[in-house]
């Protein structure tokens, strides 16, 4: 069996995914969730087979035009695969509201095909032919308008244009943003890293005595959750468990008892939206409310941990930051590992001194034996380049 990805021709393994033997031998594609729900890693088969699962959930006119997701799909035969179309995800718009003040003017917009209501940035493209990229100045999942925001002070070609003629009831094409027009979220360089500490709601929870059995019951309920559990494979529950107790134990006493990575490094390469992020909330506070914790308290530690979300959610991995510096987020390196190690592709036994191929963000290595047939280029593969 083979896959075909632009010059590259890779044997998957038995049982390894799409995206597992194409990471395995080099080529650098954009994943993030790898069990089938974020659709960040979603590519084009060109011929051959897909199998079903690896298409669920995605829009009719997505699977009419071949698209699945790599990350949940084991090949059955021969593929040949390409990267991503940005322009194939474009859908109509329909303006239904105008509403202008002195800051500028909002445009709220209904898509007439399916967008996901998750997304937080779109790029549109006019009939004048304009195409830019706007941050979602609304919560589709919510009040269900797709809201894009004109500033007063903006006064390029498309502005001016939109600004005269753009009239309720005429039409744009909307499309979801992609990683790699993104902007990342960061939150403002001014505000403090933590939240004002609530020593009375350490109180409430006996010294953190309540904590633990809630965090062991919350994430027990995460690693069943279908959303949540593909984020955490490779991670036990007992260390989150730990971890989050002293992450939140030094949120809400305000004492450094905490080692671990801060919220934005530790989940840098998660595609995390505001729904899902809400659906993670929403579990948390039955877990408290499950635990008897009296709605009071259940409110004040709901926003010790809101205060992190500009940390985390956003729609396209960020690098992982340390003093200041930007770790690269994709791509591989060829390195000499110095302890004897298992190599991540076939489970060889590594020896000290040998070379293997490491993919930078996720810590993964891969051995001369089961990556000989290319060598690595991840420029010449970059999912980026078609876009
Ligand atoms: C949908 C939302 C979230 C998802 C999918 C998520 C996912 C994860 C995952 C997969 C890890 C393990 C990372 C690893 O060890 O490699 C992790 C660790 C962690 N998360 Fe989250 N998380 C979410 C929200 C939050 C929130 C709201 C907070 C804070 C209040 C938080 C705090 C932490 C902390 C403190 C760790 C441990 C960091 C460390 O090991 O150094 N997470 N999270
Ligand atoms: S759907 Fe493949 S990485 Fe999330």
């Amino acid at each position: 069996m083979e896959l075909r990805y632009g010059t590259q021709i890779i044997t998957p393994a038995t049982d390894e995914t799409v995206l597992q033997a194409l990471t395995r031998q080099g080529v650098a594609l954009r994943s993030s969730c790898r069990g089938g729900v974020c659709q960040t890693c979603v590519m084009r088969c060109l011929e051959g087979e897909i199998p079903g699962r690896a298409q669920s959930g995605l829009s009719t006119d997505l699977i009419s035009q071949r698209y699945f997701m790599p990350c949940v799909c084991k090949p059955s035969g021969d593929m040949v695969l390409a990267p991503p179309l940005a322009d194939d995800f474009f859908v109509p718009a329909q303006l239904e509201q105008r509403l202008d003040d002195e800051r500028g003017i909002m445009f709220m917009f209904e898509p007439m095909r399916t967008l996901p209501t998750s997304i937080l940035a779109v790029i549109v493209r006019d009939s004048w032919g304009h195409k830019a990229r706007f941050s979602l100045a609304t919560r589709p999942d919510v009040d269900f308008y797709f809201g894009i925001h004109l500033p007063a002070y903006d006064v390029s070609e498309l502005a001016e244009q939109w600004r005269q003629s753009l009239q309720v009831g005429m039409q744009i094409d909307m499309r979801e943003a992609l990683p790699s027009e993104d902007i990342a979220q960061l939150p403002a360089s001014d505000r403090p890293k933590d939240p004002p500490p609530d020593p009375e709601l350490w109180e409430a929870l006996g010294e953190g005595a309540l904590m633990t059995p809630i965090l062991e019951d919350f994430y027990t309920r995460v690693y069943a959750d279908p959303q949540l559990m593909s984020f955490f494979s490779g991670v036990t529950r007992q260390r989150l468990v730990e971890k989050q107790y002293s992450f939140l134990h030094q949120a809400i006493t305000g004492n450094k008892v905490y080692f671990g990575n801060r919220p934005r490094n530790t989940h840098h390469w998660m595609v995390i939206s505001d729904a899902l992020m809400d659906h993670r909330e929403q579990l948390m506070l039955d877990c408290m409310r499950a635990h008897g914790l009296a709605e009071k308290w259940v409110e004040r530690w709901r926003l010790i941990e809101e205060y992190y979300r500009p940390d985390i959610v956003k729609s396209a991995p960020v690098p992982r930051r340390v003093d200041g510096v930007d770790l690269p987020l994709e791509g591989f390196e060829e390195l000499v590992i110095d302890v004897g190690s298992i190599c991540d592709g076939c489970g060889s036994v590594l020896e000290p001194g040998e070379t293997v191929r490491y993919h930078v963000r996720r810590g993964t290595i891969y051995c001369s034996r089961c990556n000989t047939r290319v060598p690595a280029n991840p420029q010449a593969s970059s999912p980026d380049e078609s876009l």
